[in-house]
């Protein structure tokens, strides 16, 4: 099926524990992840990152995204986000499709 962001919510409840999006939302145990698709990994002011995401050189864009959430310590070895992976594709669409809703502000 195509993308859905209601589903995307439902798996953003996964996430919820560490990171906000939204108008309120502030950066907590994980950064703020509005505005995620075209920025530089690290770059979220006021947060501090590990030196394994500063330093990353990544862009987050659909084809990092995806790569990054099936195993981020894979992905970003040495990163201090503890989260064991999302593996369904059609889920991490859905995501994708909910956390494009929010733009950087
Ligand atoms: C970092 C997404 C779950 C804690 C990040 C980053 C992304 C992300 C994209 C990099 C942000 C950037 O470079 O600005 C997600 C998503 C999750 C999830 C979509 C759910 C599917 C979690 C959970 C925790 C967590 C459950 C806490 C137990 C962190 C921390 C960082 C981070 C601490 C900073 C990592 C570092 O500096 O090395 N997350 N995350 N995340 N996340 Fe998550």
């Amino acid at each position: 099926r195509a993308q859905d962001v209601a589903a995307g919510e439902r798996v953003f409840a996964q996430c919820r524990a560490c990171h906000q999006v939204g108008e309120t939302a502030r950066n907590i145990v994980g950064p703020v992840l509005n505005g995620l698709f075209g920025r530089k990994a690290g770059t979220v002011e006021g947060y501090s990152y590990s030196p394994a995401n500063k330093n990353s050189g990544l862009t987050w864009d659909e084809a990092t995204f995806r790569e990054y959430i099936k195993d981020p310590r894979a992905k970003m070895p040495g990163t201090k986000m503890i989260y064991a992976g999302l593996k369904d594709e059609q889920r991490i669409t859905d995501l994708i499709a909910y956390l494009k809703q929010f733009d950087a502000s």
